[in-house]
């Protein structure tokens, strides 16, 4: 059988629950693999939890639980978290399997009749916490470099000659210029294998769980030497077919275990057992929480389960308020440096990427089909012009994926979200249509066609945002890479509410900050007397501008307030206006009127406006909307 591409996440210690840290590194490789299974190729992706270290063994002993119990009930609860957030693993493997305990003393005993194991004291500090030995200059005050507590071991244990590999790593590199991401991290490890490798100590004093070293049951493998060794094991080997797995194409993991243990310990154990090296290491930075590292003992981690509920509750369906969570993880992804990670982060990209620009742009083309055309586009031409320049961003997504740079991938699926928000206002299809202009199925064709591919370059970070997309036209999946196909010309189904604006923010914890709802109107505004001089500097603090109306409609339960999506240069701004005695909502779509630009965002009725549109007090209170004199391209100032 052909060989799968195969890509894997680190395994997860079995001592505290899964947050979103965790998620975001399954996340990596859950978006390559469902853009490489939508390009049609075979792929493995590999999960698990490790479980026999000293650290996961003193959590179970505390817990007061039978030890077996309290990892498999841990372990799940990272399957079950890969499970919610739409993860799409196909191995999810556990250290204390047998296969995995077999593989690691096959390699083990391999590596000891190579002569690169051997036998002698350590006595040294061991930080549990970290499952890490710790140099004696490395220790300050009692702690670990990691800040944790130290523990003196003297022990008879074995050792991994890593200081013979160095030379041969830097020679692999070089080689091999993708097999350390990004280059910082490469710089790193180029400059720490430079600075000498050290032995390892490959063995502890047996505690009573563990695996133990082939020959002598009193120790068993040290934590780390195990745990790497699931990613060949997982393959199957030693057994036969291993190879139609392994190598793994990607090791992804965040920085924290890349330089020591993934970039130059495993590939490292895998020269000297003569076995084939993983093709790349990448890392990636942590996401923290106001500056701070994400953690269960200073309680500021966000939970997956309670990200997806927030959204819930705010009227998103279930699964998709998965991929909002989804979403937001991908596109705040610490690629290189450190990142926050927070609801109100969150909250934004929701309000401002999701709804704004991708629910809009669904929208607007799917009912602007239905008022123009019946909901019937038939085949026919695009524009290919506008196609050839998106064409140019499919590609140059697919080399995001190709350099293993999911979030710079999505960045330029949002990029192709925004060309069809463009493109609408640049063609205008409702001026076409008011004008019985025989462009109109064309413009149509390629609205669909610009769908389509935001569709497909949204399906491995929304896939179920993205089938939704494709229920509401009709169609199958848009298959890569003849995404714009609609030889079938579009038939569109009932309309699908997606991302409704988030109006509610309750903080998730207490260090989270609480969006302020606006203070109560007083009953009646106090009549606004104007100054009777002004100076210059006054008006110029007010910026107007020129935009169009996209879309109008009746805001609910009001009789004055008209709901405005008013395009300004590239931005789109809902704007309420308390015009709707004076104008029926269905005339104002392609309007050009005037707004003030610079207004501090109010809410009314429960939504917000983000702007305000300049009326003349016509007679008997009708408002009379200023217009310019002949149209001005969106967004031109106005003095
Ligand atoms: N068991 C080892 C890995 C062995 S792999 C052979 C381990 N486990 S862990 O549970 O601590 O998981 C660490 C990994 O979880 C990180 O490398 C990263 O993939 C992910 N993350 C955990 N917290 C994270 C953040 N706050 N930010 C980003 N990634 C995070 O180390």
């Amino acid at each position: 059988m052909a060989k799968s591409y195969y890509l894997t996440t680190p395994i997860y210690y079995v001592n505290s629950v899964p947050h979103v840290g965790h998620i975001l590194t399954m996340l990596a490789c859950d978006v390559t693999k469902r853009f490489r299974q939508m390009r049609g190729e075979q792929v493995k992706f590999l999960t698990g939890t490790d479980e026999n270290g000293l650290k996961v063994y003193e959590a179970a002993q505390e817990s007061g639980e039978e030890v077996d119990a309290f990892v498999s009930r841990i372990s799940q609860a990272f399957r079950d978290s890969a499970d919610q957030m739409g993860i799409d693993y196909d191995i999810f493997f556990r250290t204390t399997s047998q296969r995995h305990k077999e593989a690691v003393q096959a390699l083990f005993a391999r590596l000891e009749a190579a002569g690169t194991i051997y036998q002698g004291k350590y006595e040294g500090w061991y930080d549990v916490s970290a499952e890490t030995f710790v140099k004696e200059s490395e220790v300050i005050d009692g702690k670990s470099p990691d800040g944790n507590p130290v523990r003196w071991v003297s022990e008879d244990n074995y050792f991994f000659r890593l200081s013979a590999f160095g030379d041969q790593l830097l020679a692999h590199a070089e080689a091999n210029p993708e097999f350390w991401q990004p280059a910082g991290r490469k710089a790193e490890v180029v400059s720490f294998i430079k600075q000498g490798l050290r032995d390892v100590c490959i063995t502890r004093d047996n505690p009573g769980w563990g695996i133990p070293v082939p020959g002598n049951e009193g120790k068993v493998v040290y934590v780390w030497f195990d745990a790497l060794i699931n990613y060949l094991a997982a393959s199957g080997w030693p057994e036969a077919g291993w190879d139609e797995l392994w190598p793994a194409d990607v090791h992804w993991m965040a920085k924290e275990i890349f330089t020591r243990f993934h970039a130059t310990l495993w590939p490292a154990m895998l020269m000297a057992a003569g076995l084939p090296l993983p093709k790349a290491i990448i890392a990636h930075g942590w996401f923290t929480f106001k500056g701070g590292k994400m953690s269960k003992s200073v309680g500021n981690v966000l939970a997956p389960p309670e990200l997806i509920e927030h959204f819930t509750e705010a009227g998103v369906d279930p699964l998709l308020a998965r991929d909002v969570v989804r979403y937001s993880l991908m596109r705040t992804m610490p690629a290189t440096e450190d990142k926050d990670y927070s609801l109100a982060e969150v909250e934004r990209l929701y309000n401002s990427e999701m709804a704004n620009e991708l629910g809009n742009a669904l929208n607007r083309t799917v009912s602007m089909a239905h008022k123009f055309m019946e909901g019937v586009v038939p085949a026919g031409d695009t524009d290919g012009e506008v196609l050839a320049g998106v064409q140019a961003q499919l590609d140059e997504y697919a080399a995001h994926f190709e350099a293993n740079q999911p979030h710079a991938a999505l960045e330029v699926a949002v990029e192709v979200v925004r060309r069809l928000n463009r493109y609408i206002a640049e063609t205008t299809p409702w001026a076409l249509h008011k004008q019985a202009d025989p462009s109109l199925p064309l413009v149509m064709r390629t609205m669909f066609a610009l769908l389509r591919a935001c569709e497909a370059t949204m399906r491995p970070f929304i896939p179920a945002t993205s089938d939704a997309i494709a229920a509401q036209l009709g169609l199958p999946a848009a298959a890569w890479p003849n995404v714009f196909d609609l030889s079938k010309g579009v038939q569109l189904q009932q309309p699908i509410p997606m991302f409704p604006r988030l109006e509610i923010t309750k903080p998730m914890n207490s260090e989270e900050p609480v969006v302020e709802a606006a203070p109560p109107k007083p009953a009646k505004k106090p009549a606004f007397e104007p100054p009777a001089e002004i100076g210059i500097e006054d008006v110029m603090k007010v910026q107007l501008k020129v935009g169009r109306i996209l879309e109008a409609e009746a805001v609910e339960k009001s009789d004055k307030l008209v709901k405005l999506q008013v395009l300004v240069g590239t931005e789109q701004r809902q704007i309420l206006a308390g015009i709707r005695k004076s104008y029926d909502p269905a005339d104002l779509v392609g309007m050009q009127i005037v707004i003030v630009a610079n207004l501090k965002p109010a809410k009314l009725m429960g939504l917000e406006s983000q702007g305000m549109v300049l009326a003349a007090d016509g007679p008997d209170g009708q408002a009379i909307l200023l217009q310019p004199e002949k149209e001005a391209p969106e967004g031109t100032s106005v003095h």
